[in-house]
């Protein structure tokens, strides 16, 4: 015989069954993805694809709501925004790192630290590049993957063809110790500024010039406030994937899977973009009719190579020497196709 008591469980048992079979299916996990640049650039584009892969193959369970241009964090507190779970994704500059406290990210603002992108690809995709994650795990971050911000090019209301035309210039640099010697190096003023806050320092004249990749250059028309570019590809932008690690730890494994591989597609994507949309950058800014690009030429570029290496020497001990050998090392062990 039922008790009293076996009777009100049995009912309870029901309503909470069918409560549960009325409820929606549960709530996606959502994450936001946070970055500074516009949604045209291979990293807008490659953010784009990823929200696709991973909303498509989770089938739902996953949501990712992609903020372009600045328009939840301007700068470096985007990263403290990460750390405290205000976000789950970013994809800054690697220079942003050191700020921070993890200095050794500051390699990459090295001038001329890769010949070309295939040793900055090499470099980044091996032991070096998954060593300096490692350096960002206690600090509650977990680096997905590295893209490509392309190398970058000088600008000015002047022609710059020699490191003495950079002499006394207000140049716009990311927070970073060794783009500020890097600056200084050439003679010129380094001013730290947000991105946002570039375009309207450029018009004004609050700065004179600044350093930057190519789809930076167009996609923030830095072209209708500068005179003169110069293709100097005196230094490299890396930009690093990174998610709070307390939240991706605690994804489930499965979606987590499916992530990871997403995001690795949406890496081979960005890379292969910014490669590939170079010339063309060159090509819409030219077309701009706006201003006049220069390129150095071969003894040109060497003196600007040996006004800037000691840069390398006198950064050593803030970014840590044993980095910018592991680079060098690598970069000499990488064979050719
Ligand atoms: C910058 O100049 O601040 C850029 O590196 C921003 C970006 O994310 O490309």
């Amino acid at each position: 015989m039922k008790t009293r008591f076996s009777i009100v469980c049995s009912s309870l048992l029901l309503l909470v069954s069918v409560a549960h079979a009325q409820q929606p299916a549960s709530a996606p996990i959502v994450i936001k993805f946070s970055h500074v640049v516009a949604a045209d650039t291979p990293k807008g584009k490659a953010a784009e694809l990823f929200k696709k892969l991973a909303e498509e193959r989770t089938k739902g369970r996953v949501k990712v709501d992609v903020f372009a241009n600045s328009v939840l964090y301007k700068d470096k507190e985007e990263i403290e925004a990460l750390q405290m779970g205000a976000v789950q994704m970013l994809a800054p500059s690697t220079s942003k790192f050191g700020p921070m406290g993890v200095a050794a990210f500051e390699v990459f603002d090295l001038p001329f630290i890769f010949a070309d992108r295939d040793v900055q690809q090499y470099v980044v995709n091996g032991p070096v590049g998954v060593k300096l994650f490692k350096l960002l795990e206690s600090k509650n971050i977990r680096g997905l993957a590295y893209w490509d911000n392309g190398f970058k090019q000088m600008s000015a209301n002047k022609p710059l063809h020699m490191p003495a035309d950079m002499k006394g210039l207000k140049m716009r640099i990311k927070s970073s110790k060794v783009l500020d010697e890097q600056m200084r190096s050439v003679g010129a003023m380094p001013q730290v500024l947000a991105f946002s806050e570039v375009y309207q320092a450029l018009q004004t004249g609050v700065i004179d010039g600044t350093e930057n990749s190519l789809p930076n250059f167009y996609t923030q028309k830095f072209y209708e406030v500068q005179k003169h570019m110069t293709i100097s590809n005196h230094g490299y932008g890396a930009y690093a994937v990174i998610v709070n690690k307390k939240f991706w730890d605690g994804l489930p494994a499965d979606i987590r899977t499916i992530l990871e591989k997403a995001m690795q597609e949406a890496s081979k994507y960005e890379n292969d973009l910014s490669k590939e949309e170079e010339d063309e950058m060159v090509s819409l800014i030219k077309a701009s009719g706006k201003i006049d690009i220069y390129t150095l030429t071969k003894a040109e570029s060497a003196a600007w190579r040996t006004a800037m290496m000691p840069v390398h020497k006198s950064m050593e001990k803030r970014i840590g020497v044993e980095w910018i050998e592991a680079i060098n090392k690598e970069a000499a062990s990488m064979k050719r196709k």
